[in-house]
């Protein structure tokens, strides 16, 4: 793909709406936090973004939990959704805008495209049977159900068995369309595996799909029947247009669809493709909208190799690892340490090496020890040669030259971790290349200007690598940047506005002169805590 930083077109990037019956895990975390790295990306590279996020509050599943803790639905998402607000405050999400799926504005947004689906021809009553997982709020076929009727995904649960009169979605008369969609645009389902599971589920042939519920309250009533109860999916997809409309605007769908639809880029997890990646696009296709740029499933997070889950007693609460740790430790390992789109595994200990290993020793350590010696040789500037004078085939300029390019591939294709292990080659490189130079020798052989070359090329690649590393490690970087002497940061929503990308992506920008900043550690060296005794 060639990247066009000329025109900048406006990028829009969505996590799913996360369920409010728990507070957020994990695997919530996990996806917000590379939508978030997305984001971060386009605007460094001067795009205008729009980051959504939000909650999903209707349905059987928030209705029960309501019920078990004695209070009303729309008090139990009130407090939840505090906690996904909280979460996402303290991992540095820097989303624009949140929506939840209770709000009114999205009911008037959800009966317009109900209409313009129903006025198509394609809702019609009928009688649905068969097994439900509440927990999925999806049907499920016989043939997939484990012993004891029990759900593939939530192990523990058995299916209900249902036979009530629904609306249902004409899906079946899609199906050549989603088809040639599939072929006409290859990377509308990524990563290749994904496309690969939708292909062979579509090929099998589509059936519909009901979109009301009796027997529920929650949730929104059926515009042309209002004993019936949108299905929550119906609704939760919407969620992403009416997100796209300023809230103080009067909802319209003709105005949410303005100037933000298609979005670019839908992240979830592979357990709900098929909802995005068959569903919504035939939902959209009826109401005549174009469907969105691509949907990128990724995979599952595990724990010490194990499946997660509250039942198995090996849950991994965000929250407590983003007060152990931090919201840089947390953020760059998962898109570091885990290929994203594969399943990957959450280890503490791994955890604490990966983080010293490459924040606290490569680059921490890195730019302090440089930082000291630019202090007491340079007189506390960024060291005065000419940028221009390097040679071609200095080592860390030669890396840095191509770097931009590749990291800008890799958060594109959404390669958090390829981009991650580029940027660290370099400061790996600048490790080696400082100890073989020696420039503390150098000075001492009084070699002034040979010293202040290798001190430079240090502090521009580490400076190099924090800006790429800013997407990932936005304080990191915000820290870095300072004590080289900028007066930047990284969290500024106009960032792109504010620094050229094409200087800071690119090898060799450094201000020859600049004061620097004072040197302290920007990384503390993670420890495991402590294991209490249990008594
Ligand atoms: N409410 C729906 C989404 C509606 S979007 C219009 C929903 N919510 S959810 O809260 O249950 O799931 C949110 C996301 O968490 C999903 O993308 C799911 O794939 C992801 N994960 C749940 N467990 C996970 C792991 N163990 N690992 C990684 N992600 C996981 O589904």
């Amino acid at each position: 793909m060639t990247l066009n930083f000329a025109d900048k077109p406006r990028f829009a990037i969505t996590t799913p709406l996360y369920y409010v019956n728990g507070l957020p895990h994990i695997g919530s975390a996990y996806t917000t936090i590379a939508a978030d790295v997305v984001a971060r990306f386009y605007r460094l590279m001067g795009h205008s973004v729009l980051m959504i996020t939000g909650t999903d509050e209707h349905g059987q599943k928030i209705q029960r939990t309501a019920e078990e803790r004695g209070v009303s639905p729309q008090a139990h998402c009130d407090e939840f959704v505090a906690g996904f607000e909280h979460l996402w405050e303290l991992l540095n999400i820097s989303c624009d805008r949140f929506i939840r799926t209770t709000a009114d504005r999205h009911q008037v947004i959800v009966n317009e495209f109900f209409q313009r689906v129903w006025e198509r021809g394609d809702i019609y009553q009928g009688q649905q049977q068969g097994w439900y997982c509440v927990s999925c709020e999806e049907f499920k076929e016989e043939r997939d159900l484990l012993t004891d009727q029990r759900c593939p995904i939530h192990t523990k649960q058995q299916v209900e068995w249902r036979d009530e009169s629904n609306y249902f979605f004409k899906l079946s008369k899609y199906q050549d369309q989603l088809e040639q969609l599939y072929a006409d645009r290859p990377d509308f389902i990524q990563p290749e595996s994904r496309r690969n599971e939708v292909l062979s589920f579509v090929k099998q042939g589509l059936q519909d799909f009901s979109i009301s519920r009796i027997n529920l309250d929650w949730g929104f009533p059926v515009p042309t029947d209002p004993g019936h109860t949108l299905y929550v999916w119906f609704d939760a997809l919407l969620g992403y247009i009416t997100a796209l409309q300023d809230p103080s605007d009067p909802p319209s769908l003709a105005a949410a669809t303005a100037e933000w639809w298609p979005i670019n880029v839908h992240l979830i997890g592979k357990d709900i493709l098929r909802f995005h990646a068959v569903y919504w696009p035939a939902m959209l296709m009826s109401a005549g909208l174009p469907v969105p740029g691509r949907v990128f499933g990724h995979g599952f997070l595990t724990k010490d190799g194990q499946k997660m889950g509250k039942s198995q007693g090996n849950t991994l609460d965000p929250l407590a690892l983003v007060h152990r740790y931090g919201p840089d430790a947390v953020r760059y390992y998962f898109m570091r340490e885990i290929e994203f789109g594969k399943d990957g595994d959450f280890n503490e200990t791994r955890f604490i090496n990966v983080l010293n290993a490459d924040l606290a020793n490569d680059l921490g350590n890195l730019l302090n020890r440089t930082l000291k010696m630019a202090a007491r040789y340079c007189e506390d500037r960024v060291p005065v040669i000419d940028p221009e004078a390097i040679p071609l085939d200095h080592p860390l300029a030669a890396l840095g030259r191509s770097l931009g390019e590749t990291v800008a591939e890799a958060y594109t294709h959404l390669a958090f971790s390829q981009g991650c292990t580029a940027i660290l080659a370099l400061v790996q490189a600048s490790n080696k290349f400082l100890d073989d130079q020696a420039p503390w020798s150098l000075y001492k052989q009084g070699k002034q200007a040979e010293t202040e070359a290798v001190l430079y090329a240090v502090l521009e690649s580490v400076r190099q690598a924090a800006y790429l590393l800013s997407p990932v490690v936005p304080s990191l970087s915000n820290q870095i940047y300072t004590q080289l002497g900028f007066a930047v940061d990284f969290n500024q929503k106009d960032i792109g506005q504010q620094l050229s990308y094409g200087d800071h992506a690119a090898w060799g920008y450094l201000p020859p002169g600049q004061p620097l900043g004072v040197a302290s550690p920007v990384f503390q060296r993670l420890e495991l805590p402590e294991l209490v005794a249990s008594p």
